[in-house]
C-alpha cells in the first residue's frame, strides 16, 4: 500500500517569526497517523524550521525539503543550490520542476531530467511537478503533455531514477486559482501518469509510486480528492501557509487512508 504523503509548498513565502509561530502551531495540531508529512519551505529557512519543529516537539512528524536544486554538484552558477548543499542543510527531499519554475525560469523537460538526476545522485527525494496549462486542456492536449514531461525525464535520467521519485500532478490553471480540479478530472490524470510509469518503468515501479495532486487543495475539498484511489497525497501552496489548515489537510489524508 501507499502511504499517503501531504506536502506543503511555501513558495517564497515566510520569515523568522512565522517559522517559530508554525512550528508551535503544527506541534500543537498533533500528529496524524498514517501519513507522512513534509514541508518545503524556502531553502535559507529548512534548517531553522528543523530546529524549531525539533523544540516545538513535532521534529520527528515532519519531513523538509527545497523547492528547487541546480543540475550540477558545484561550479560557477551565483545564486544556485545544489542538490548536495541542500542535503547538507538538512534537506531530504526536493520539488523539481514545479510549473513556476517551468513557465517563469525557462526550465524544460531536459533541465527538469537533470535536475531529477542531480537530486537522486545526492541522495534528495525527488518530487517530480507535471501538469497542463489552461490551453493545453483546451486543446484537449493534457494528457500527451503529461505523458511527454514522463517519458522525457525517463530517457534522460533514467527509468530507474523516475521509477524511485514521487509525482506531483498539478494542472496550472488550479494552481493558486481557487478553481481545483473535480476528483474526477484528477482522478483520470492520475490514471494516465500511473499508466505512463508503468510504460516507462514497468509495473511494479507503478504500482509503487506515489502520485500527489496539486492546485487550490484545502481542508474543505482534500477528502474528496484523497478518496480516490490512485491520489496518494497533496502538494498544497496557498493553504499549507496556515498551519492549523496545513494539519486539517493531513487530518483529512489520515482519515482517507
Ligand atoms: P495552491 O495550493 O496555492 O494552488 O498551489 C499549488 C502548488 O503549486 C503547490 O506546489
Amino acid at each position: 500500500m501507499r502511504k499517503p504523503l501531504i506536502a506543503g509548498n511555501w513558495k517564497m513565502h515566510g520569515d523568522s517569526p512565522f517559522v517559530a509561530r508554525y512550528a508551535a502551531a503544527l506541534a500543537d495540531a498533533g500528529p496524524s497517523a498514517g501519513v507522512e508529512v513534509l514541508l518545503l519551505p524556502p531553502a535559507p529557512y529548512v534548517a531553522p524550521l528543523a530546529q524549531a519543529l525539533e523544540a516545538a516537539g513535532a521534529g520527528l512528524q515532519v519531513a523538509l525539503g527545497v523547492q528547487n536544486v541546480h543540475g550540477e554538484a558545484s561550479g560557477a552558477f551565483t545564486g544556485e543550490l545544489s542538490a548536495e548543499m541542500a542535503r547538507d542543510l538538512g534537506a531530504a527531499w526536493t520539488l523539481v520542476g514545479h510549473s513556476e519554475r517551468r513557465a517563469l525560469f525557462g526550465e524544460t523537460d531536459e533541465v527538469v531530467a537533470g535536475k531529477l538526476a542531480a537530486a537522486a545522485r545526492a541522495g534528495l527525494a525527488p518530487m517530480l511537478c507535471v501538469g497542463e496549462t489552461l490551453a493545453e486542456r483546451e486543446a484537449g492536449s493534457a494528457e500527451a503533455v503529461v505523458r511527454r514531461q514522463l517519458r522525457v525525464v525517463a530517457g534522460e535520467a533514467g527509468p530507474a531514477v523516475l521509477a524511485s521519485a514521487t509525482v506531483a500532478y498539478e494542472p496550472v490553471w488550479a494552481i493558486g486559482t481557487g478553481r481545483t480540479a473535480t476528483p474526477g478530472q484528477a482522478q483520470a490524470m492520475h490514471e494516465v501518469v500511473r499508466s505512463e510509469i508503468e510504460t516507462l518503468c514497468g509495473a511494479d515501479a507503478a504500482g509503487r509510486l506515489r502520485v500527489l495532486y496539486g492546485g487550490s487543495v484545502k481542508p474543505d475539498n482534500a477528502a474528496a480528492l484523497l478518496a480516490q484511489p490512485d491520489i496518494d497525497g497533496a502538494l498544497v501552496g496557498g493553504a499549507s501557509l496556515d498551519a492549523d489548515s496545513f494539519a486539517a489537510i493531513v487530518a483529512a489524508a489520515g482519515g482517507a487512508a
